[in-house]
């Protein structure tokens, strides 16, 4: 445990310019110190951000440091901790120095409680014990802004998307179904039956790090959902057979990584080899949302597979029973791993951070409601109700993740992470697509979700230059802003640096499919409702209809036809977006250039092509062209040799 060295010294930057304001900076370790391996140096808060230094032993290679501290109500929640990062290290000692830089205005602050370093690599925890009171200095803190005025109001669904997004030859979509199909049960040398490769950039990929030609279980799972949707859609013999195995060497495969004998977080466990063997090197886990989202896809498959005819005997068999069919029926296992280990902590699907998240509750909730039916259905009884009292314990939960001071649903229930201090991702867009259960808990329409969805995508506005250049597209039609995972995203799709983070294609789709999906949702409620938390959304989305908080706009009325005119055209102006930037070729990488649109990062990325077909779907459904999914589904696909 490390203490206090020395008494605390305050000093005054001072700033320049016309309003200066000066900065208080409270020293509390003027020199390197001579004892103790967690010692705060200095803390300022200033204008409403908070900076704070400190020594750190260098005991290990992997360390954590965390500040925790008050907000404005003297409270210490999840959300009041930060995440120092390396900055330097001190000469002739064997101390680094670890700083952070983080605006905690929203939440306020009151105290400094504790800094804490975990030495991950040898199992200690140091900390020094703080009691700091925090004084404001320099300006004011900023207020949260309000979202900006839209730039544009596209209005309805355009041919130019209905075109792209056709499931004739020639179009985005067919092309994303070959290429998609071209990563399931891989030609690669060394794959095995049922996996999925993420992409196309193998060792010889720029870095050499970021290699993916891998089977992850996230991905894998959410590319196997694209399928099912299409066994389920065909009526096509030929085709629903080719559907069906696929499906069942998948729920072959998952079971088989279940049995991996190294795996090191159990079903949590991210990756495997193509040979479906365990990725064993270091890397962030567990990613405890891929047994989930794998569990998804199998119930969903074997909804389709019972009602197309199949036979229970195969589905205990091949998918759900894996208490007395371990080597193959992977379900039971997958769900139960979630009911039991749901509250811990575990990187996310951008497998950076290890935290409590959005997207991660949302699958493992819709998992648990849909087990908690699945096991009935089967009469284990038992297992329904261990699962469905997951699931009502996760709903409980949820709440949590709603911020009224930023109004926003929160990516992670924690302190901030990577700098990423607007708490905004993808995450809650995706969240929502992949684990939305049906029952009215987060869907599409939520006024906190509509609330994130503007302050998320624009959040990207003044991020990338592309954006800045080119509004529209040749003929005059908008285009929506590019969307990244996060504004904060320094990930250039094989290292990271300065200013890296792009637009990806997936993100940039999957807010195309939300606004979709809530324009379906508000038709199939057959009325909206303006609350003063949905408003920026409508003000944003929909100015044009000119709808007031506190009413209810039924179906048809002038105002409710606007609304749903406007989202369906900001549906269509994120896809052209993804148009403007698809090369002529139609392949489709991770992500496109920041500063000038070119494709970027791992080529043929399947679940770009996946998320092309999902946002495809989506649209269909809520033009009402029932026949879209069955158009294509029914072609069936040239199987990899
Ligand atoms: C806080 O840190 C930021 C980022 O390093 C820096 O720009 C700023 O000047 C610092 N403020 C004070 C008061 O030291
Ligand atoms: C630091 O403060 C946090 C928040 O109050 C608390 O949970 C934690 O136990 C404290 N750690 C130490 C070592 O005092
Ligand atoms: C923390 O500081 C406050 C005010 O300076 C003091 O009243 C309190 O006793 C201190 N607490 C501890 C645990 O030192
Ligand atoms: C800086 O801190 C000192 C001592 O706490 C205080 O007297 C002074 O007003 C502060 N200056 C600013 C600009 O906040
Ligand atoms: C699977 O592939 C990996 C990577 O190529 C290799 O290291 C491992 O030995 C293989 N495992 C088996 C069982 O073939
Ligand atoms: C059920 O399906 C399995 C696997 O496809 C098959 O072997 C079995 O004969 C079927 N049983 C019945 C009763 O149809
Ligand atoms: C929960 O996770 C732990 C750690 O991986 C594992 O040992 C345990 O078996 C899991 N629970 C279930 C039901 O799989
Ligand atoms: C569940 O039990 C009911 C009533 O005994 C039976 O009719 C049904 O076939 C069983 N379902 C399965 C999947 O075994
Ligand atoms: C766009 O670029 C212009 C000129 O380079 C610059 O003045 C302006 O601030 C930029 N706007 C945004 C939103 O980035
Ligand atoms: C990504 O960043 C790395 C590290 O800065 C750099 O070497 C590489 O050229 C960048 N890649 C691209 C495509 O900009
Ligand atoms: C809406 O919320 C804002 C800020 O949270 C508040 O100032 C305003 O009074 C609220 N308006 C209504 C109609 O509730
Ligand atoms: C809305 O208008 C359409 C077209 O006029 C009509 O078919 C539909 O029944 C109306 N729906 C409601 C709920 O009034």
């Amino acid at each position: 445990m490390g203490r206090i060295q020395a008494g605390v010294a305050v000093g005054v930057v001072l700033l320049s310019g016309v309003y200066a304001q000066s900065c208080n900076t409270t020293t509390l370790q003027a020199s390197t110190p001579s004892s103790g391996n967690v010692v705060l140096k200095d803390f300022s808060y200033c204008g409403g951000t908070l900076n704070t230094s400190a020594y750190i032993n260098n005991l290990a290679y992997n360390k954590k440091v965390t500040l925790y501290y008050t907000n404005a109500q003297g409270q210490a929640t999840p959300l009041t901790s930060i995440g120092l990062g390396y900055d330097s290290s001190v000469s002739s000692s064997n101390y680094e120095l670890w700083t952070s830089s983080t605006p905690v205005y929203i939440d306020g602050i009151q105290q400094l409680l504790n800094i804490t370093y975990d030495v991950v690599d040898n199992n200690q925890v140091y900390s020094q014990q703080l009691n700091q009171t925090v004084v404001a200095s320099g300006k004011p803190a900023p207020t949260l802004p309000s979202p900006p005025k839209p730039y544009a109001t596209p209005k309805g669904f355009s041919d130019d998307i209905t075109n792209f997004l056709d499931n004739a030859a020639g179009s985005q979509v067919r092309a994303s179904f070959t290429k998609m199909f071209r990563n399931i049960n891989p030609a690669v040398a060394g794959a095995v039956d049922g996996v999925v490769v993420a992409g196309r950039s193998g060792p010889s990929f720029e870095s050499h790090v970021t290699d993916y030609e891998y089977d992850w279980v996230r991905d894998s799972s959410l590319t196997m959902e694209v399928v099912q949707q299409l066994y389920d859609a065909s009526s096509k013999a030929g085709a629903t057979t080719q559907y069906q195995n696929a499906l069942f060497k998948y729920a072959a495969a998952r079971a088989t990584e279940q049995n991996d004998p190294n795996l090191q977080t159990g079903l949590g466990e991210p990756k495997f080899y193509l040979n479906n063997t365990i990725f064993e090197k270091p890397w962030g886990r567990p990613q405890n949302d891929g047994p989930a989202t794998a569990a998804i896809t199998l119930m969903e498959f074997a909804d389709s597979y019972l009602k197309k005819g199949g036979n229970t005997t195969a589905v205990l068999q091949k998918i759900y029973d894996s208490m007395n069919y371990p080597k193959t029926a992977p379900l039971k296992k997958d769900l139960l791993f979630v009911a039991s280990n749901w509250t811990s902590s575990s990187f996310d699907l951008w497998e950076e951070e290890s935290s409590d998240h959005f997207y991660t509750r949302m699958v493992q909730r819709k998992a648990l409601v849909l087990g908690a039916k699945f096991a009935k259905r089967f009469n284990d009884s038992q297992t329904a109700s261990t699962l469905q009292s997951a699931a009502d314990a996760i709903s409980s939960t949820m709440s949590q993740f709603w911020d009224v001071g930023r109004q926003i649903v929160l990516y992670e229930y924690g302190p901030v992470l990577l700098g990423k201090s607007s708490y905004l991702d993808a995450a809650v867009p995706l969240g929502v697509i992949h684990g939305y259960a049906g029952d009215g808990v987060y869907s599409y329409t939520n006024e906190q979700l509509l609330s994130t969805m503007v302050r998320y995508t624009t959040s990207f506005i003044n991020v990338y230059p592309i954006f800045n250049k080119t509004q529209k597209d040749s003929s005059g039609q908008t285009l929506g802003v590019p969307i990244g995972r996060y504004p904060e995203d320094v990930y250039n799709g094989s290292a990271t640096e300065a200013n890296g983070g792009n637009p990806w294609y997936l993100t940039t789709a999957a807010v195309s499919q939300y606004l979709y999906a809530a324009s379906a949702e508000f038709t199939s409620a057959g009325k909206l409702t303006v609350t003063n938390t949905s408003k920026s959304f409508f003000d944003y989305f929909a100015p044009d209809a000119g709808v007031n908080i506190g009413q209810t706009y039924q179906h048809n009325s002038t105002q409710f036809n606007s609304v749903i005119d406007s989202v369906n055209g900001w549906g269509d102006a994120f896809m052209r977006t993804i148009k403007y930037y698809t090369p002529s070729d139609q392949s489709l990488t991770e992500e496109f250039d920041r500063d000038n649109g070119t494709p970027q990062g791992c080529a043929d990325l399947t679940w770009s092509y996946a998320s092309i077909l999902t946002s495809a779907f989506q649209r269909a459904k809520t033009r009402n062209n029932k026949k879209f999914v069955q158009g294509l589904a029914n072609l069936g696909y040239t199987e990899n040799s």
